[in-house]
Parts: structure tokens; sequence; C-alpha cells
């Protein structure tokens, strides 16, 4: 078996077989690239993607907006389909496995797949749909999720995928910002070997809204009937099998996607076509070292950005092969993603640390007997994976042998921006690596100073801003002032981070209220506002605590209204988690309510949740002068204590005197 790592002193480095196949495996295409990143992404540009008309200038900057190729254009379905079609047309474009185990696996060749593209571009266009408007596309992982998408990028509309495991108001708020008229969906969807329905939300969330018509994907077999419902298939079935792909300008918007930012309403982020384009191009090339024989099996969902740049179009624009499974990792047990990966010699797999940890609760034994032969590449995304996780990864998955690449990127960002490269290395656990060449990140103070090398600080970019960066938030310009450039020529993340003297980024979390569940990311404010709807809640306050296999999970302060005395018992705790599971989906549901009477605030109003979360931690909170009301955190204080450590799979901090240092152990 080949390996693909080699062990030098603590860390692992390529091997020279790894070397041999690389993209790329020499590490000064760092100091070269950000010589002139411009220079260097218009070489990438020029070599990784098709225009029809090359641009005139390779980067403007007018900030807090700039922009990648201007005055270039092109189309991104032809990217990902056309140009392949000689070379490739007979290749598996992508494999669908669906959840039922007897159930058929889908095959898409790049010519079967590049047709359906085209009838279902001229379905939306036959329903009006024209260049520049938005489409709401609210679908599991099912292929007819990447033919929606790309039949808009083919005739220039703008996606806005919704995630289906958000719930009515989520999908609701979306439709309205882009004012889709179309929203594609399905009618369920198979989990956990059970039918769930998703038409009912589909139908609920788009009441009243700008949709006309709902083209529905039939996969579970409930009936739909009413004018305003077309079959997706049928359409398709019938439409013309040709459709010209019409010319975008670079800068042109390509699609939506919203997140969650420090205030209550999602964020629509706006991500260009050209420069987006490049970035998914050669970070699914080199960061996976995507060749012609790779099969890529990244298990994110569609909804998210990782779905968008590494599910479907990273390996498209490659010409590689990708595969989506439709279900639970569990169902019918935890052996069905290794089966998944050996039945399909998957060669590049890219999960997340959730994930790991999940399966590292299982019986050992239904990954041993799976052969993983085929894996090259291990990937890890959407929140800083610790040791533990990277070793069982490495070790039970990779059998040692292959490289983990722990990438960080947002939303915002469009694709992968730190990690090691599989050709170069090192893979240290914890730590993700370097920015990816012709990208800058330093660490700075609050005050926008830089920081020296291995102090812990904010993460944030330097200019030119990567070509896959958003290009500021849906109709709200404010706010993507507000959020991303409070330190004016310094894109902000939003997380904190370590960079030393080697160049080696150690990710320590966020910085603003936002949390991350399972790898997907929660405001406070989002939960906070959704809590706050509940009749009989006056105010709360929500934090996250550490979890064992999710991260993190939030935890809830809930003060309730006059007349409902303090304590509304474990009847209400319950309506209360159902109601964020209605109006945000089941991943938000808080793990825990405590019922207070008072959340300690400052003079302002303002709701300290660092001394709820001090609490919680068993810590000392510090700052308590100023509050208007400090008896509440005696209060709350003493609520906790008799309480804490009831939350499943919660891991408690303890405190270990003699070392003088906080260790983590599991309950
Ligand atoms: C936030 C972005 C990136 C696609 C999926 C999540 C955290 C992401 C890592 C990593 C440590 C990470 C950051 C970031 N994050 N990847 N490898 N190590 N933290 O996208 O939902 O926009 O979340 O996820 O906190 O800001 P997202």
């Amino acid at each position: 078996m080949v390996k693909y790592v080699v062990k030098k002193g603590d860390k692992y480095w390529p091997s020279a077989e790894m070397k041999k196949i690389a993209w790329v495996s020499d590490e000064k295409i760092y100091a070269k690239a950000l010589k002139n990143p411009v220079k260097f992404w218009e070489g990438l540009a020029d070599e990784g993607i098709d225009w029809d008309k090359k641009w005139d200038v390779g980067y403007e900057e007018k900030l807090p907006y700039f922009k990648w190729f201007k005055g270039g254009k092109l189309n991104f379905s032809y990217n990902c389909l056309d140009r392949h079609l000689d070379e490739r047309g007979d290749k598996i474009a992508l494999t669908f496995v669906p959840e039922p185990v007897g159930e058929k696996v889908v095959k898409l060749t790049y010519k079967e797949l590049h047709e359906k593209v085209c009838k279902f571009a001229n379905v939306l266009q036959g329903l009006g749909v024209k260049k520049g408007d938005v489409v709401s596309i609210y679908l599991p992982m099912v292929p007819e999720a990447v033919i929606a998408m790309l039949a808009c990028t083919r005739i220039g509309a703008i996606h806005s995928v919704v995630f289906s495991a958000f719930a009515v108001d989520a999908l609701k708020k979306r439709i309205e910002d882009g004012k889709a008229k179309v929203l594609i969906t399905a009618d369920g969807y198979y989990r956990r070997g059970k039918k769930v329905v998703l038409i009912d939300k589909a139908i609920e969330g788009s009441k009243g809204t700008t949709i006309k018509k709902i083209l529905v994907v039939n996969r579970i077999g409930k009936k739909v009937s009413g004018r305003k419902f077309l079959d997706f298939n049928k359409e398709l079935e019938k439409a013309d099998a040709e459709c010209k792909a019409v010319s975008m300008k670079s800068e042109d918007p390509m699609f939506i996607l919203y997140t969650s930012g420090t205030t209550g309403k999602p964020k629509g982020v706006i991500h260009d076509t050209g420069g987006y384009a490049v970035q998914a191009y050669w970070t699914a090339k080199w960061d996976f070292n995507l060749h012609d024989d790779d099969v890529m099996w990244c298990t994110a969902d569609v909804g998210w950005i990782t779905g968008h740049t590494y599910v479907f179009y990273g390996p498209l624009l490659n010409g590689s092969s990708t595969l989506i499974y439709e279900g639970s990792p569990d169902f019918p047990d935890t052996s069905r993603w290794w089966k998944i990966i050996e039945k399909n010699k998957v060669t590049a797999f890219y999960t997340a640390p959730t994930a790991i940890r999940m399966f590292m609760r299982n019986p050992e034994k239904m990954i041993k007997g799976c052969d993983l032969s085929s894996l090259r590449v291990l990937g890890s995304v959407g929140e800083p994976i610790d040791n533990d996780a990277w070793n069982w990864y490495f070790e039970k998955v990779g059998g040692g042998r292959c490289p983990i690449i722990d990438t960080w990127w947002q939303t915002e960002t469009g694709g992968t921006l730190i990690t090691a490269l599989p050709g170069i290395g090192p893979f240290i656990p914890t730590v993700a690596g370097k920015s990816f060449p012709g990208v800058d990140h330093i660490i700075v103070d609050h005050k926008g100073k830089e920081k020296k090398k291995g102090e812990l600080g904010f993460l944030v970019q330097k200019s030119p801003f990567a070509p896959g960066m958003l290009h500021g938030v849906y109709k709200n310009h404010k706010k993507y002032v507000e959020t991303y450039w409070r330190f004016k020529k310094y894109y902000d993340t939003s997380d904190g981070a370590i960079l030393n003297k080697e160049g080696f980024i150690r990710i320590t979390g966020r910085t603003d209220d936002v949390m991350k569940v399972a790898g997907h990311r929660l405001a406070t404010a989002e939960l906070e506002d959704s809590i706050n709807g509940h009749k009989k809640v006056n105010e709360c306050a929500v934090v996250p605590i550490p979890h064992e296999v999710k991260g993190q999970v939030p935890v809830a302060f809930v003060v309730l209204s006059s007349g409902s005395g303090n304590d509304g018992g474990e009847a209400l705790k319950k309506d209360i988690i159902m109601h964020v599971d209605k109006t945000l989906g089941p991943t938000a549901r808080p793990a825990m309510i405590y019922y207070v009477k008072d959340l300690p605030k400052t003079r302002s109003g303002k709701i300290m949740r660092r001394i709820l979360k001090s609490l919680l931690a068993k810590e000392e909170p510090k700052g308590l002068m100023t509050l208007v009301n400090p008896s509440s955190v005696e209060e709350i204080k003493g609520i906790v204590e008799s309480s804490v450590g009831k939350e499943k799979g919660n891991v408690k901090k303890k405190v270990v005197k003699d070392k003088k240092k906080v260790v983590e152990s599991k309950k």
C-alpha cells in the first residue's frame, strides 16, 4: 500500500510518492506567489479557466470593494461541463448514493450531466427566469441539486441555496431577501431509514412571497398537486437539449449564500463568477491533489459553502468525479461511510471534526473490516480539529498513510485559504497550515496593529484579497462594511489565531457572538430572537458550551414573561426547544435551558454573555463592577451549580490545581 506521508521528528511530511504525484511540491511557491499576488492569480486564471474574453484589469481595489479579472467574460457551467466533453464526456462526473441500502446508485457522465443541465436551464428560461434573477433552491443531497445550480449559472441566474434542514421561517426570509420567483425543492428525502417530508415546509415557507412556481423533485413518491407545482424531471425531459451558455462578466454575481453574523438576520454573502471560479478550481486541485483518476467525496450538505465549492464546483471544474450520499452516516450502522469509500474507491475524502468525533465513540470494528486503501488525501473543515480527532482520523481512516489537510475558510471566502498542501506539508495536529499561495494573513490586536509572531490575536487578510472572497452582502452595504471592515485595510475574519515564525497558523475559534454547532454556524442573536419569539418568554441570553461530539452547543438563560412565574417546568422547556426547532431548525435546539429571574446587564442594557459563559465553565466571573444588577450573578451561579453536568455529552472543564492548567475531561 502506498504511503503518502512520512514522519520526521514530531511532524508528518509528504513522502517521495506523494511528492511525485503532487501538483505542487516545492515550497518556494509561497514566496514566489507573494512577490506579486495579482500576477500569480492572473497566471492561474489563464491556465485554469476558459474565458470567452480575457480581462482588461487583473485586480482593482476600491475598499471595501474589489474586483478580479475586470472586463473578462466566461460561463461557469461551460467551465464545469462543456469544456470536458471532448476529452472526458463518458467519464463519471457524479455518483449519487441513496440512503436506502438496496436502492440503485445513480451515475451521471459528463455528457449526461451536461444534457440535463442544458434541459433544465431551458425549463428555467421557459418560466421567465432571466440573467440576474435570483432562484431559490431548497433541496436535499440529490443529483438535481447540482443540475439546478449549474442550470442557473448557464443562463446567468443567481442561485440561492437554502439548507434543507432549515425551518420554514429561515426559508421564507431567504426567499424574501432575494425576491425569487421560482423555488426548486423536493417532496422529501430519506434519513435514518425514514421518509422525511420537505415539500410541506417549502409550501409554507413560500406562502405570501414572490414565488410563482415550485419545481418539485419526486424523491419519496408524495403526491403534490396544484397549478403552482411542476415536476422537476418531467419538465426537464420535455425540454430542448440545446442551451447556449450565457457569457457573464467576471464580476457578475453567481450565487448568494446566507450565513450568520453577530446580529440577528442572516447575511446574503455574494460570490462573483470569475474570481470564485479561479479559486474553486485551484484550491480543489492543489488541496486535494485532484487528477483525472480521482474520486472526491466531500460529506458536506449542498446548503453550505463547502457543499458548493468542494462537493460540486471544485471537482467538476477539474473534470474529476464527485460523490454525494443522501443520508445519515450511521444508517444502517456506522460502517456506512467506510463502505461507500471502499465501494466507490474514493481517493479524496473531506469531512468535519464533528463527524470524526461521532465515529470515535462507536465500535472500531465498524471501520476495521473496510478496505480504505484507495484514499490519498483526507481533509477536515468547519472548526478546529483537536489532537485526538486528528490522530483517530489519521490512523483509523487514513491507515497512517494519508496527509490530513486541515482547511480553514469561511462562507465569505468561497474557497479554502489556510491549509497545508499535500505535496508540501507539514501536517501537524491542531495547526491549519499556511495561507494558500498568493494570500497573506496576519494577526492584529483590537486596534488593527500587527502582533508579534506567536501571539494570539485577530486573524485578518491583507490586500490583494483572494479572488474567491465575497463581493458584498446582498442589498446591505452597511452590514458588509460593519461586519468585515472594522480594520479598514484588512478583511476581518472574526476568528482568533496564532501565526508562528514559519508561517503556520493555529486557529483558536470565533471572536464574535457566533458558535459552531456540529460544524454549523449559528449566531447567538439568531437564537435569542427565536427564543424571544416564544409567547411565554420575556427575554433571554444564549451562550455556547463545549460538547464532546458537536464541538459546541447552545445553552439558554430565560426570563419568563410576567405572570408565567420563575419556573416554567420541564414541559415549557420542551416547548421552547420545539419553538426553536420550528423557527430555525433542529441544529439550533438549545441543549439546556435555565430559568432565571434576571440577566446580568451593563448600565446601557447590554447582556453580559461573557459572565454567563464563566459561570457555566465554573470560573470566577470578571468585570462585575460594570453591572447594573450584580445580584443576578449569584442567583444564576446557584442555579447553574445545582445542575451542571446534566447536559448530554457536555465536556466539563476541570481545573488541575497543581499543574495550574485547565484540562478537558470527558464526563
Ligand atoms: C468559520 C466559518 C469553511 C466552510 C465551512 C464553514 C470555522 C472553518 C476551520 C478550520 C478552525 C475553522 C472558523 C470560521 N472554521 N474551518 N479548519 N479550523 N476553524 O464555513 O459556516 O462560514 O464558518 O468556521 O471559525 O470563521 P462557515
